[in-house]
């Protein structure tokens, strides 16, 4: 959820208007000393008041933990909320009115809060009702299912919250809407009753089904998977349509309980079904999680990486043509991100083409266990899966095989990985014949070479381009981390924006940018900057996950910071040399576009723009000719 775009004027106001000691004396029992107040630190187990509040700076401040900053910073780390959210409320209480840059998409969005809070506490609610039926009469089969089939113990049903939708057309229905008095409308909109068709009313969508409660990240319910009791049920599991609150797609299964075993761990295993997360982490392994019945998509898969440090993925997909075939589209998605090294992908699949739940009824989680940490990376896996239908002692076979080869290691940025990967194709072609290695890797290599220098040229060209964007994006995010860590080159970076009229090209940059300026408008000295952004960051899910990275400095990053004057001018330069490209390209086309005889004037015109951009594309291509940290890192542009 982005947060609503304020004015910095509101900010302002509202800053003006609220004072330190009003707002901290609500929580904390202040006493007078001196010019400032004294009392116990709300956070730390204070045992003397060392916590200190100047009405004359608006500044708090803590002698024995350090926590410190101004009436904002004091409500959001207090209660863990977003700037925005702190500054809406101070709004409300100090009758300050409130402005927002865009008006009418603060009220849609506003519209849109509550509408989704409503219907968070209808799932919520329906989700207690299912899980109270369940111990109901009418839920005996279900619970002997979940106690004997799935030999799940009452923990792991009571973690995963699951339950029970009755038999009958209008159980739920009678208690939302008939005792709990919910507008029929939200409950549809929830998802879980439906219309009848040409009719009047509504019945259940979940009727004698296992419900599984689906949760967001943040661990707040969205919608629901529904299991059949029988075999002949149909369709096997009924799930939540997409609603206000759910998207599959964006949804991973069981990420609000793996989150912070991923992050401890290091690691994330998908897999495909309900069953398989409940019944692995039942077993201890609890950086499971599942995609939703619909294929893994990259965003999904980002979602995953932001918990583990070295982006260890493992998918444990089953063994049939389906989850092979899901296994393939799933590696397809991140094939690039795999090429580039920004996932380190491991493919699982189990013995007998069993499912980790079927798995795990007959073996320990430590042998579950060995069996991921065994798992071959993607690339073997897609290698060997690509070989083992093929012959290579058939001549026609072996052409094949070695055409498709040839076409998966092409796309290996690092260099290392793909002599590596060649020297290992070269030694299974080889069939054990070990003089022919060195020949055959030669050949594989020739092959690669001409294959990523295509003829028509179109690889390079999007390599070129990827290069540039990738520039650009280095740009950018080398000035934000210089902004937020060092606060001496804010103006700087700011002047330099300003005086060339310069706006950040990603999205996401962007929104960081917003937010880091609306903060400096907050306070202006922002000694806090960064820790606010880091408690912003931790919760976000939005766009500010995104430039997560940016809030903390590693070895390298941190030489950008040390030299900023240096990388703040290329960056800058980059980003100029980047707008002039486009209008560059735009000319271009214009003067194409444009009749040299009809408007000569208009035709020189462009010309000569059209000089002046290159030239100073020159200029600004020297300019940022500085190696920013990272990009210095990415091995396919020190190797191809
Ligand atoms: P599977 O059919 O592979 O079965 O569904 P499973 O998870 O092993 O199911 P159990 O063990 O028989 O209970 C994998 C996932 O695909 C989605 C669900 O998310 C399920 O967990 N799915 C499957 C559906 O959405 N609808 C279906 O009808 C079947
Ligand atoms: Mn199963």
């Amino acid at each position: 959820m982005s947060s609503p775009r304020l004015h910095p004027d509101t900010i302002d106001a509202v800053r003006q208007r609220a004072d330190i000691v009003d707002i901290i004396s609500e929580q904390v029992v202040l006493k007078k000393q001196g010019k400032d107040f004294v009392g116990l630190c709300p956070f730390h187990d204070d045992k003397s008041p060392s916590f200190s509040v100047s009405p004359a700076k608006q500044f708090y401040y803590c002698f024995s933990c350090g926590a410190g900053g101004n009436a904002f910073k004091f409500l959001m780390e207090l209660g863990k909320r977003s700037f925005a959210d702190v500054v809406l409320d101070l709004a409300r209480r100090y009758q300050v009115p409130v402005t927002t840059m865009e008006p009418a998409q603060q009220q849609e969005l506003q519209r849109k809060l509550t509408l989704r809070e409503q219907l968070y506490e209808i799932v919520a609610v329906a989700a207690k009702f299912y899980e109270h039926a369940l111990f109901q009469p009418g839920g005996q089969q279900a619970v002997t299912y979940l106690r004997q089939e799935r030999q799940l113990s009452e923990q792991t049903i009571k973690h995963f919250q699951l339950g029970y939708a009755p038999e009958g057309w209008q159980t739920l229905y009678g208690y939302l809407v008939e005792q709990k008095r919910y507008p029929v409308k939200l409950v549809e909109q929830a998802g879980l009753i439906v219309p009848r068709q040409g009719g009047s009313g509504y019945y259940d969508r979940f009727r004698d089904r296992l419900m599984v409660p689906i949760h967001d990240a943040q661990n707040r319910l969205i919608g629901f998977g529904g299991r059949g009791l029988t075999a002949e049920a149909k369709p096997k599991y009924l799930n939540s349509p997409e609603t206000e609150l759910f998207d599959k797609g964006k949804t991973l299964f069981g990420l609000d309980k793996a989150k912070a075993a991923i992050a401890q761990q290091d690691r994330a295993i998908v897999v495909e079904g309900y069953f398989d997360v409940i019944a692995l982490h039942a077993a201890g392994i609890t950086y499971a999680v599942a995609s939703l019945g619909t294929a893994l998509n990259v965003g999904q898969v980002k979602q995953l990486l932001r918990y583990t440090e070295s982006k260890q993925i493992i998918f444990n997909f089953d063994a049939d043509a389906a989850g092979i075939k899901a296994a393939e589209r799933a590696i397809g998605e991140v094939a690039e991100m795999a090429y580039r090294g920004d996932v380190q992908l491991r493919i699982l699949n189990i013995p007998d083409g069993k499912d980790p739940d079927d798995y795990l009824r007959a073996h320990t989680s430590a042998e579950y266990t060995a069996l991921a940490d065994s798992a071959p990376l993607w690339l073997d896996w897609q290698i060997s899966n690509l070989l083992c239908n093929l012959d290579l002692k058939q001549a026609d076979q072996f052409q094949q095989a070695a055409q498709a080869v040839v076409g998966l290691l092409s796309d290996i940025a690092n260099a290392d990985t793909r002599t590596h990967y060649i020297r290992h194709c070269a030694e299974i072609f080889s069939q054990g014949d070990s003089r022919i290695v060195p020949l055959l890797a030669e050949n594989f290599l020739a092959q690669v070479r001409r294959k990523r220098r295509t003829p028509d040229g179109t690889k390079a060209a999007h390599d070129v381009q990827i290069l540039s964007r990738s520039f650009l994006e280095e740009a950018e995010a080398a000035l934000l981390r210089i902004y937020i860590h060092s606060a001496e080159h804010r103006q700087t970076i700011v002047d330099g924006l300003e005086m060339r009229d310069l706006q950040f090209s990603f999205s996401h940059h962007r929104a960081l940018w917003r937010m880091v300026t609306e903060l400096a408008v907050a306070d202006p000295s922002t000694p806090s900057l960064l820790e606010t952004l880091r408690n912003f960051s931790a919760e976000s899910t939005g766009s500010l996950s995104q430039v997560h990275h940016l809030l903390y400095l590693e070895e390298k990053t941190r030489l950008d910071v040390l030299r900023a004057p240096l990388v703040i001018r290329a960056a800058i330069a980059c980003l100029e040399k980047n707008m002039c490209e486009k209008r560059y390209r735009l000319l271009l086309n214009l003067w194409a576009d444009s009749d040299f005889s009809a408007s000569p004037e208009k035709h020189s015109q462009y010309q000569k723009q059209i000089v002046t951009e290159k030239r100073r594309i020159a200029e600004l291509e020297a300019e940022r000719s500085v190696d920013f940290a990272d990009l210095a890192s990415i091995p396919w542009v020190q190797h191809s």
